[in-house]
């Protein structure tokens, strides 16, 4: 086991609510299965951070996907602090059987608290920036907290740990590596980045056909290697003698991609409709 996650079992231990932060554009390529074990037994919130950068529709089909399946689900940017402070009626829904089970007992209401899990790149710590705000407040060390561990008070309501929870990302299917080497949670780990802007042009030219053509203002006809070469020849990659530099063109498109400047675009699409798996086919 490694030490990060050897860290997160124990922060873990000090929270009521896990929030795990992932990416709107891949919502499942962006979980690591692990935090279903990491976070056993505690409140959960999933975050589809970056909503900004995906597709509306596909927004609103997987928050109603997550939450057919029992989640509580909501979208975020992360740098929009407005956005992340609407948080508080979900923090408290995916809490409400805690916060009954500790009124039925008659103990005193308590702040919840919190901490943010995810992958690289999702947006944790950008997360937590808005999260605290101006208004944030670092408590100290407390009695049977890790020494050097804050916590950051939000509104008396809400106790957040300052350090977030990494997941390693995981991709031992080709697509999900690919997925997350388009949203830069890998580096070029798997794929170059020729590679990856290949990729790229056909998942567009599949799922969103017209926008390529809207930003390059070039036809998507004839091969993907000779659309990325259009792309480079429009923003004058090219070397000494005139030859196209794919890199270069590669990497413009990647950017443009991530930037948010080819439109909202999701890479993974909300399945119609979850399918639930019974050990009993008399149950189903
Ligand atoms: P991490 O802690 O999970 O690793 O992610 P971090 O907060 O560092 O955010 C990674 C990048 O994503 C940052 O950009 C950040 O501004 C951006 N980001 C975070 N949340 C959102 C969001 O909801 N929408 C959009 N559009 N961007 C978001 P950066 O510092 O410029 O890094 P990079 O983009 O050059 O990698």
């Amino acid at each position: 086991m490694t030490k990060t996650i050897r860290q997160m079992q124990e922060d873990i231990k000090l929270v009521d609510l896990v929030i795990e932060i992932i990416d709107a554009r891949v919502p499942v390529s962006s979980r690591n299965p692990d935090i279903d074990a990491l976070a056993a037994g505690k409140a959960r919130l999933l975050v589809l951070n970056k909503s900004d950068l995906a597709d509306e529709k596909e927004n609103t089909r997987w928050i109603r996907y997550f939450k057919d399946q029992g989640l509580v689900a909501v979208l975020t940017d992360a740098r929009n602090r407005g956005s992340v402070k609407t948080l508080m009626p979900s923090i408290t829904e995916a809490c409400r059987e805690k916060i009954e089970r500790d009124r039925a007992r008659g103990m005193k209401e308590r702040p919840i608290r919190t901490m943010v899990t995810g992958i690289p790149n999702v947006g944790k710590s950008t997360f937590i920036n808005s999260f605290s705000g101006k208004a944030m407040a670092k408590t100290g060390n407390k009695p049977g907290v890790t020494r050097g561990k804050q916590w950051i008070r939000l509104g008396g309501k809400v106790e957040l740990l300052d350090t977030p929870g990494l997941l390693w990302p995981k991709f031992e299917d080709k697509t999900v590596g690919e997925n997350l080497a388009l949203i830069r949670a890998i580096n070029e780990q798997i794929l170059d980045e020729e590679s990856l802007a290949l990729v790229l042009i056909r998942r567009l030219r599949d799922g969103y056909p017209g926008k390529l053509a809207l930003r390059y203002e070039a036809e998507e006809t004839g091969t993907d290697l000779s659309y990325l070469e259009e792309i480079g020849r429009r923003r004058g990659c090219l070397r000494k003698g005139g030859e196209i530099d794919y890199g270069r063109a590669a990497s413009i498109l990647l950017d443009e991609y991530r930037s948010g400047i080819l439109g909202r675009i999701s890479l993974e699409k909300a399945p119609e409709k979850v399918i639930t798996i019974t050990s009993d086919p008399s149950e189903s």
